[in-house]
């Protein structure tokens, strides 16, 4: 008999099959048990008819805990009523691992209390749901990035530079000398794009946020896209054509996730038509003064400002233009307005705040060395970065995408720690 899993049950429908599952939850009667069942693949239901099976079976069937894992082998049938569209008809249960005591049970539990518990929570529905979805956007961004001719080009994770501002560092010791967790790869897919052309990076960032807040974790993952021979308009038109097609691969190929989670998929369909709008800068301070927000021009954004903006569009909407004051010094600066860089940030609908920071990035070797200057750094420390404006300068833009940002607009969900596995946040180091 073959042995297959859950989600493939639509290719076996009448077939005799063995699943190895664990128990969700379960509900019988006298005749008649309920098993809902996972395998990691998918939840689906087992029914376990008493006249069907062996008395020990249908004993074992009723008083198995949660959590038990076994083999079940039975008939797959349709079943229209349920999410998954199938259930298996039992006819044999083998014991493989005993559960006493789960944790995580079918009634409510405090976030703090799954959190504790997050090596068992990733179990249920919900977890299963986003981190199918979570993995179908890191494919379709190799995708998307091979299609568009890029190569992946991944930085260190150990360096010796803050491209986003010393505030937020882990420090580490490096044989005797400080050495920082990356929170950026930008600086090194500069040397990447001027060296390959078009490259990108996926990897893990770090930031000691001490805030605590549902957008920021300590530990999130970014995409980087940087672009030799590239202005900023171009580089939003790739911006907007990926995040359009991250949307639609979740449409096309994550239907039973999105039930799951109860996520409208019409809703999403929208976010699938580009071009996005566009709004400058000055005119989002504008937009937030007439909704009565106190924000005065040079102010950044906070987390409420971006949502009441992006309430204010149907679908993701960039913000260009910021003032100087408020980006780190690698920006180009604007043409006409010396207070202003060259870049954006594109703000999720439905009131999810920034997403995507990206910019052109400046190419002339006396200002960005003015920029690092007043930034306070050390220039010892940027010679190789300096060195990329010495040896052919070029026009080059990028940006970068977090992860769980956009995961947790995806799937609707109210705060980053359940777009990620283990969230890293101020309090929370374990599991
Ligand atoms: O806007 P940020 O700081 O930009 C950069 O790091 C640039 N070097 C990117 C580039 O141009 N290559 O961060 C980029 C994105 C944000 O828009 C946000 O989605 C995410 O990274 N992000 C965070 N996600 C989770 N937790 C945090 N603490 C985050 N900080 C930034
Ligand atoms: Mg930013």
């Amino acid at each position: 008999m073959q042995q297959i899993n859950i989600i493939d049950a639509k290719n076996h429908v009448n077939e005799e099959v063995k699943i190895g599952v664990w128990l969700t939850d379960k509900r019988s009667s006298g005749k008649i048990a309920f098993l809902q069942l996972r395998d990691g693949t998918a939840f689906f239901q087992g029914v376990v008819v008493k006249n069907n099976v062996s008395a020990e079976v249908f004993e074992f069937a009723k008083k198995m805990p949660q959590e038990t894992s076994f083999y079940v082998t039975g008939v797959i049938h349709q079943d229209q009523r349920s999410h998954f569209g199938y259930e298996i008809e039992v006819s044999n249960l083998e014991l493989v691992g005993t559960s006493e005591d789960f944790p995580i049970t079918p009634k409510e539990h405090g976030i703090e209390f799954l959190l504790d518990h997050r090596h068992l929570w990733l179990r249920s529905r919900r977890p299963y749901a986003i981190m199918q979805i979570r993995d179908q956007v890191i494919r379709s961004t190799y995708d998307f990035f091979h299609q568009e001719g890029f190569i992946k080009m991944d930085p260190p994770i150990l360096t010796g530079t803050a491209p986003e501002g010393t505030t937020e560092l882990f420090e580490t010791d490096y044989f005797d000398t400080p050495a920082y967790l990356s929170q950026s790869g930008q600086l090194y897919e500069e040397a990447g794009a001027l060296a390959f052309d078009k490259v990108y990076s996926f990897g893990p960032t770090f930031r000691a946020e001490k805030s605590k807040t549902r957008r920021h974790l300590t530990e999130f993952w970014m995409i980087e896209p940087e672009m030799a021979f590239m202005h900023q308009e171009e580089s939003l038109d790739i911006q907007e054509r990926y995040i359009a097609y991250l949307v639609q691969a979740v449409l096309d190929n994550c239907q039973y996730p999105l039930k799951l989670l109860d996520r409208d998929p019409q809703i999403l369909q929208k976010f699938t038509k580009t071009p996005y709008p566009r709004i400058s800068y000055d005119e989002a301070i504008k937009m937030c003064q007439k909704g009565g927000i106190d924000l005065q021009w040079g102010d950044d954004f906070g987390a409420p400002d971006e949502t009441y903006i992006s309430d204010q569009f149907e679908q993701p909407v960039f913000i260009l233009n910021y003032p100087k004051t408020i980006k780190p010094f690698y920006m180009k600066s604007h043409p006409t307005r010396s207070d202003l860089y060259i870049c954006a940030d594109l703000l999720a609908p439905e009131g999810y705040g920034e997403i995507i920071g990206g910019s052109e990035r400046e190419t002339d070797f006396d200002q960005l060395k003015a920029n690092m200057e007043a930034s306070g750094l050390n220039l010892a420390d940027y010679q190789w970065y300096l060195d990329l404006r010495k040896y052919g300068t070029v026009p080059h833009s990028g940006f970068g995408l977090g992860l769980e940002r956009a995961l947790t607009w995806i799937c609707h969900l109210d705060h980053l720690r359940e777009a990620i596995p283990f969230p890293r946040m101020i309090n929370r180091l374990r599991p």
